[in-house]
This record gives C-alpha cells, sequence and structure tokens, in this order.
C-alpha cells in the first residue's frame, strides 16, 4: 500500500515531456533525446507518431534499429497535400494533448508533423521544444523552410545545432534566453550507432561507389530535371558503381515519368535503406550525392564528400567547416565533382564545434533546470 502511495505520489511530481514524430529524419533525433532523458530523475515520457511516413521501410524498421520506444500513440494521418497532412495531424493531436495534458512537447526538425504539433501546443498554451531550431535556407519554395520558420515563431525552448542558427533566431527577434546551442542530436546517434554499423554491410558491395539520394520536390517534381538527372547518373554509373536509394516520392516520380534510365542495370535503384545499413554505406562511399539535409550532416561528420544538388542549404556549416559542396543544377558540375574526387582531390572538412555525440544531454540538462 505504502508503495503503491510513493508510485502514485511520483508520478503526480514527475514531469511529463511528450515527443511528436512523423517522418524518417525525425526518429534519429527523437532516438538521442528520448535516452537522455530517461537517464534524468522524475521525467516521465511519452512519444506521439503522427504516421506521416507509414512505409515499414521509411518506419518500423527505424524505430527497432535506434531503439525507439514503441509510439504510445499512431495517428495514422499517411499522405495528404501540405494542408491536408497539417491540418489531419493537428486534428488528430489535439484530443490526444488535452487528454495527457503534458507538461513539454518536443517537435523534431522541420516536417509537416513538426509545425503542426506546435501549432496546437501554442493554441493550448503548452510549452514547446523545438530540436534542430533556427536552420534556413531562406528559400520558401521549400515547405520545410515555412515549417522552420513557424515552429520557431511558435517554441518556447529553441535547441540549435550550429552557431548559424542562433544568430538566424536573433535576426527573426527570438529572445535570447530562449536560445540554446546545444549541438546535433543526429550525430548524437550516429556516433551510438557507428560501431554496430560495419555488420549491416551488404554483401556484394562494389569497392568502389557512389550513393546518392533525391528526393526533395524541387528536383523530383520536375520530369525533365529527373530524367536529366538519371540520365548524368547513369553516364557516371560507366566509371564507378552508383547506389541510388529510392525515397518513396522518387519512386512515384519515376513510376510517372517512365523513365528508361536504370533498365540497362548500370545505376542500382534500391528501396529506402534501414538506418544501419545506410550509415554503413555512406561511410564506405567513395561520393555522397543527395538533396537531404540530414546526409549532409552525417557526410560531415565521416568525412565523406558530399555532393547536395540544391541551389541552397539551411545547413551551411556543412559547407564552411565539413566536407559538404553544393552544386545546384548544374549536371557538368557534378560530372566534373565527381571526376575531381575520383582523381583524389577531394574537399576535406572538420567536425562543426558541439557534434560530439552529447547534444541531447545538453538537452536533457536545459528542461531538467527548466522544470
Ligand atoms: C518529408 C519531409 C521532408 C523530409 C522527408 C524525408 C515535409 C514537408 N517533408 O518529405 O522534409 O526530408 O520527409 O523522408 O514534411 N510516401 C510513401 N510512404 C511513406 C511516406 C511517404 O509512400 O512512408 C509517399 C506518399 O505517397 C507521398 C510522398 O511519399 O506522396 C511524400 O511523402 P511526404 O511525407 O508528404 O513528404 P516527403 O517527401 O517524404
Amino acid at each position: 500500500m505504502r508503495a503503491a502511495v510513493v508510485a502514485v505520489s511520483k508520478k503526480l511530481m514527475s514531469t511529463h515531456i511528450m515527443h511528436v514524430v512523423g517522418a524518417r529524419p525525425n526518429f534519429m533525433k527523437a532516438a538521442s533525446t528520448l535516452q537522455a532523458l530517461a537517464r534524468r530523475n522524475n521525467i516521465r515520457q511519452s512519444l506521439v507518431h503522427t504516421g506521416q511516413h507509414y512505409d515499414a521501410n521509411m518506419s518500423d524498421v527505424f524505430f527497432q534499429q535506434l531503439g525507439l520506444p514503441e509510439p504510445d500513440v499512431n495517428l495514422a494521418v499517411g499522405s495528404g497535400s501540405h494542408a491536408q497532412q497539417t491540418a489531419e495531424i493537428m486534428a488528430r493531436f489535439e484530443p490526444h494533448v488535452l487528454n495527457e495534458k503534458p507538461d513539454l512537447v518536443l517537435v523534431y526538425g522541420d516536417v509537416n508533423s513538426t509545425v503542426a504539433a506546435a501549432l496546437v501546443c501554442a493554441k493550448l498554451r503548452v510549452p514547446v521544444g523545438h530540436v534542430e531550431a533556427g536552420l534556413r535556407s531562406f528559400d520558401r519554395m521549400m515547405p520545410e523552410e515555412i515549417n522552420r520558420v513557424l515552429t520557431d515563431q511558435l517554441a518556447d525552448l529553441l535547441f540549435t545545432p550550429s552557431s548559424d542558427a542562433n544568430e538566424n533566431l536573433a535576426r527573426e527577434g527570438i529572445p535570447a534566453e530562449k536560445i540554446h546551442f546545444v549541438g546535433n542530436v543526429m550525430i548524437d546517434t550516429l556516433v551510438r550507432l557507428l560501431p554496430r554499423c560495419e555488420e549491416h554491410l551488404p554483401s556484394g558491395l562494389p569497392q568502389l561507389y557512389a550513393l546518392v539520394t533525391l528526393h526533395r520536390p524541387s528536383n523530383v517534381d520536375d520530369p525533365e530535371w529527373l530524367e536529366q538527372l538519371l540520365q548524368t547518373l547513369s553516364e557516371l554509373s560507366c566509371h564507378l558503381s552508383v547506389m541510388f536509394s529510392i525515397h518513396p516520392r522518387t519512386r512515384e516520380r519515376l513510376r510517372e515519368c517512365k523513365s528508361r534510365v536504370g533498365a540497362d542495370g548500370k545505376l542500382r535503384l534500391h528501396d529506402p535503406f534501414p538506418y544501419l545499413q545506410f550509415l554503413a554505406l555512406q561511410r564506405r562511399a567513395a561520393v555522397v550525392s543527395t538533396d537531404s539535409g540530414g546526409i549532409q550532416e552525417e557526410t560531415t561528420w565521416l568525412g565523406v564528400p558530399c555532393l547536395t544538388v540544391r541551389e541552397n542549404t539551411e545547413r551551411p556549416v556543412t559547407v564552411s567547416c565539413g566536407t559538404n559542396l553544393l552544386i545546384g543544377r548544374e549536371t557538368d558540375r557534378l560530372r566534373e565533382e565527381v571526376d575531381r574526387i575520383l582523381s583524389g582531390s577531394k574537399k576535406t572538412g572538420q567536425v562543426p564545434p558541439l557534434w560530439d555525440g552529447c547534444a541531447a544531454e545538453r538537452i536533457a540538462d536545459i528542461i531538467v533546470q527548466a522544470f
């Protein structure tokens, strides 16, 4: 009886932190934060999956490999237009928040789930923490940029991965006391799991290969440009193996444009890889080409050259300090840079400040202090 009373009063005293994830890049960020908070006293955590990403190879396998607990609730929103998806997340998340009354809701990155959850909480006056705050591409054509700006305006605690993010937030009038430069939580997960990734390396891997991912609307929703990119990758695959991990959005677009590129088997098209396999592949790659945000960061930490098929990046530290190069919409430049790398002249870089595997620990300390 006495034990039960103690348990109940402990539960009453504990701070309830609710994490909201929805899309693939959120999972790696939430994993390290959940684990760091689990090491603190008097914290109760719950996990909400919005279901923005629902394919097993975009979600379930990440939960398993990252050691994420089963979500307490899955809102199962699925796909839709931006407005539909965002609105659906809000409508399904609001009753859950009203019911659970969390003390703090943590949102991650820049996906639709991030801004939808932040907006619900702001209206209910539930404090919000934004992990990976302050990043800016200054390109409002990117849906993620809109999500970033709005989420940061709504958040009460803003955890930044790099000093440029602090400058962006200051410029947008966010009070300094809300902003905490903690480092990169995605790198925490990389540091933790890197020793385990080699055993997940796919068999029959070529000695020399390029690893490619492309899924941004700016690259895959324009059929002519997509065809041009595929043609270039196909040409490159005469010099080195090209492994192209195909995101569901890209798969759909390829089906729509009925591209014949890749049909000759030189360019290898793969379903999305699980986290550990993809990490192992990045580490061994001669070069990575991508339009993803997280991969620009991971390659910088790994010291692997990264050619980003975008005009801009919200992660400028990967260019100024790391191994990343923006190649824009120039396929000639992509060919030239790959040639340069293959001839042994690759950009070397450094690991940015506070990308040390301890960012989530800093977040946990700040949250404990705040509550
Ligand atoms: C989302 C994020 C993007 C992130 C990316 C990583 C937004 C605005 N964008 O983009 O920032 O880099 O995730 O993956 O939130 N689909 C499936 N199965 C899935 C998920 C999606 O088939 O599990 C299909 C859907 O049919 C949809 C398309 O992929 O049409 C795009 O999915 P969506 O979640 O809308 O955006 P992403 O392009 O994945």
